[in-house]
């Protein structure tokens, strides 16, 4: 199905837009739900912000927002969408998740890897028109599949994210990924994924364009860009190894320094899976 060349592109977005089931659940002392991109903390901006992670109970933005039953995550602005037009009927359009925190997975009964600030994103690689491959980012990785491949709701392809650490997958499910590019059905780091509450990104989403001549952000209808431009590592830093909070396991640190942002996405990539160690993979069937 090609996109009508004078459709406004923001429809076309909207029209192929990943649908995304998250699972909001709860546990320990706070949510990860999606959030507000652009919310100050104590006045600064909440991608450097210092918060003691440990301190109970969790105050409401570290909470996030439940999508309502339309989608939408009521006032909060939790996704930014960004288009790069690669030129020659070539663009990518990202959807850009952000949750304010990251519940890491629980390895051998210990959690480890929470961290303040998270992002996660899918990407749909359109041709002359025509969705042709989705990547779904998983923590250092992440997986890319043909568009034909995915669920959908309608056109729109959908994305599970999963609890606590919002990694994307294209199937729900549980998802060991211990080893970096090889996802098995089961193991030590795992993920899960399943129908949970249906977030609709289009709904509370920044839009942005992005230039691949000189790699700025355009922001549309006001989008703030400081967000996207900030290339350091989102919330507040890694608690040190003497910190009374810290806490180690087998070399995992349980407190950790948030992801980079959207900027530091590779959003000019040439492959639809960002450069890595890992080969990228276009998978035509779904798989963990
Ligand atoms: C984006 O990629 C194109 C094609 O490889 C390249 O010409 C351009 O310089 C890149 N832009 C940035 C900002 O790196």
């Amino acid at each position: 199905m090609p996109i009508d060349a004078e459709k406004p592109m923001r429809e076309v977005l909207i029209m192929f837009a990943i649908t995304l089931l998250v699972l909001c659940w709860h546990y320990g002392f706070v949510v990860a739900r999606p959030s507000e991109i652009a919310r100050r903390v104590d006045g600064v901006p909440n991608y450097v912000i210092d918060y003691d992670i440990t301190k109970s109970p969790a105050p409401k933005w570290l909470e996030g927002v439940v999508p309502d039953s339309s989608g939408k995550t009521g006032s909060a602005v939790s996704s930014a969408i960004i288009v790069n037009d690669h030129g020659s009927g070539a663009i990518d359009a990202f959807y850009m998740y952000f949750y304010a925190y990251n519940q890491g997975n629980t390895v051998l009964g210990q959690e480890l890897g929470d961290h303040i600030g998270d992002w996660e994103h899918n990407m749909i690689r359109f041709k002359d028109g025509v969705p042709q491959h989705v990547w779904y980012s998983q923590h250092s990785g992440g997986q890319a599949f043909t568009y034909r491949a995915t669920e959908k709701v309608g056109k729109r392809p959908v994305s599970y994210s999963a609890k606590g650490s919002h990694a994307n997958y294209a199937i729900g499910g549980k998802h060991d990924h211990t080893i970096p590019g090889l996802n098995l059905p089961d193991g030590l780091i795992v993920d899960h994924t399943s129908k949970g509450v249906s977030w609709d990104p289009t709904l509370s989403s920044y839009y942005y364009n992005f230039k691949p001549s000189d790699g700025s952000f355009e922001g549309i209808n006001n989008s703030p860009v400081a967000p996207m431009n900030f290339k350091g590592k989102w919330g507040d830093a890694q608690y040190k190894d003497d910190d009374k909070r810290q806490k180690e396991f087998f070399g995992f640190k349980k407190f950790v320094g948030g992801p980079t942002g959207p900027g530091d996405k590779q959003l000019n990539r040439t492959k639809v899976c960002p450069e890595s160690d890992v080969p990228c993979v276009l998978r035509d069937k779904l798989v963990p």
